[in-house]
């Protein structure tokens, strides 16, 4: 089993090279198969989620051209079978863009009905009432979601909650329905945008992409294109926090600042230096950090998705910080790892009290999603003295070379599988 081993206790220092944002990606390579044409796209993450989501893409009959790690040509063409099943669902949720993608394109799609994950019940509701009120049947029928229907028609639609992924599905279907959809009380993070401009860039008419309504006159075809995804804000802030709690002075490169003002307003708050560039954020951490209070929304709020790292950066961050989780009710179980380390925390419902701590010291611990494993890998950075963090594999479906990155900023971070890696790394570290 593949674990990351850390002797941490040093600043992180460097330049390091944000990716493609996984994200954007997942739904951009979804909606790829919506033209009978050549797709092209640039600046994907190299990451687990990504080839399973291509896998379940060739699947379907679509042929994917991986030109290298970060460019792959997709032709939806050959796509003759409309049902993706558990399998992927299971491996990764974000395979239900190709209900939309499909529904849009060939009015009929089937998609295994994705459970509830780590970091809490993930309901679709949302989803299908867009498709519903597009003129889809959708039923449920031995664990699928089936939605069909002779052709689609343009509504007006108003969603009961911001969901991310309910607007691009709904967008995408939307996209190739007949006259205008309005969609209300829309999603607006940086990937809403991007997929709208990636879509667009094919010949649809999506406007309003990054605000709270997008309308969409749908039309009859889309075409090839060539498109390069945005850079990954989470990888981004992921890395910033990093240097924020380990005292380092990091710059990300190939950002768009923009869509890092929450996590900057963040560092700031807790007495860091942050400088903003064209494409480039620096941070610089000296001195005591302090503590502040967040809470989680939609975007432009502080994203959810960087709850775990400011809250491992808070818990060494004087005095005492409140943390309310608002979007997903499980996502404070890194917290019960983080204590494993001296960290001084409490859950109460949606919220955590955070008393910071000077020093964490290193333990064993476990990753219990993505982003609570990478809060997890910043802790030990964070910490003089060694930290192991299994179940790595949830790390590895988001982030690109992670361990890489880190040592090339200095982070002393290496995966390992054997004792025999472990003592070696003991010994190498001292
Ligand atoms: C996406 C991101 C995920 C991020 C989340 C919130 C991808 C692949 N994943 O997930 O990393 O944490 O946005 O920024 O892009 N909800 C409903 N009914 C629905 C849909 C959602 O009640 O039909 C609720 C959810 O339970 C949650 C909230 O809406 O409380 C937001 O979820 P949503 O924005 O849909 O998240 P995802 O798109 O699943």
């Amino acid at each position: 089993m593949e674990q990351y081993i850390i002797k941490g206790g040093q600043p992180l220092v460097g330049e390091v090279e944000i990716g493609g944002a996984k994200n954007a990606a997942l739904a951009i390579l979804a909606a790829a198969i919506m033209t009978d044409e050549t797709v092209k796209i640039e600046n994907l993450p190299d990451v687990n989620d990504i080839n399973v989501l291509l896998d379940a893409i060739s699947g379907i009959g679509a042929s994917v051209n991986r030109i290298d790690r970060h460019t792959v040509k997709i032709n939806g063409k050959g796509v003759s079978d409309f049902s993706i099943e558990y399998d992927y669902i299971k491996k990764i949720r974000a395979s239900y863009y190709l209900l939309g993608a499909l529904l849009g394109k060939y009015k009929h799609a089937e998609v295994a009905l994705p459970g509830g994950c780590n970091i809490g019940s993930r309901p679709i509701d949302q989803h299908l009432k867009g498709f519903r009120a597009l003129g889809a049947d959708v039923d449920i029928e031995y664990g699928k979601i089936i939605a069909e229907t002779e052709r689609l028609m343009g509504k007006h639609i108003y969603f009961d909650v911001v969901s991310v992924g309910a607007t691009i599905n709904v967008m995408m279907a939307a996209a190739m329905a007949d006259g205008m959809t309005i969609m209300e009380n829309v999603a607006k993070e940086p990937h809403v945008v991007d997929v709208a401009n990636f879509l667009n860039s094919m010949g649809a008419n999506i406007r309003g992409a990054g605000t709270d309504v997008i309308k969409i006159r749908g039309v009859h075809k889309l075409h090839g294109t060539e498109y390069s995804v945005i850079p990954d804000q989470i990888e981004a802030g992921t890395f910033m926090f990093a240097a924020a709690a380990t005292k380092g002075d990091v710059t990300v490169l190939n950002v768009i600042p923009k869509h890092l003002e929450a996590t900057v307003a963040k560092l700031v708050e807790m007495g860091c230096e942050v400088e903003e560039f064209d494409d480039a954020v620096r941070v610089v951490s000296k001195g005591d950090l302090v503590s502040t209070q967040v809470k989680t929304l939609p975007y432009p709020g502080f994203p959810t998705d960087m709850q775990p790292q400011i809250g491992v950066t808070l818990a060494l961050s004087k005095g005492t910080s409140i943390i309310t989780e608002s979007i997903f009710e499980n996502r404070f179980k890194y917290l019960d790892e983080l204590a494993r380390m001296g960290a001084n925390v409490k859950v109460e419902g949606n919220s955590a009290t955070i008393e910071g701590v000077k020093a964490f010291s290193g333990a064993r611990v476990s990753a219990p999603d993505l982003r609570a494993g990478a809060a997890l890998c910043i802790a030990g950075l964070a910490t003089d003295g060694i930290t192991i963090v299994d179940d790595i594999v949830y790390i590895q479906r988001g982030y690109e070379r992670f361990e890489e990155k880190l040592r090339s900023i200095g982070g002393l971070i290496e995966l390992v599988e054997t004792e025999k890696e472990i003592q070696k790394f003991k010994l190498k570290v001292g």
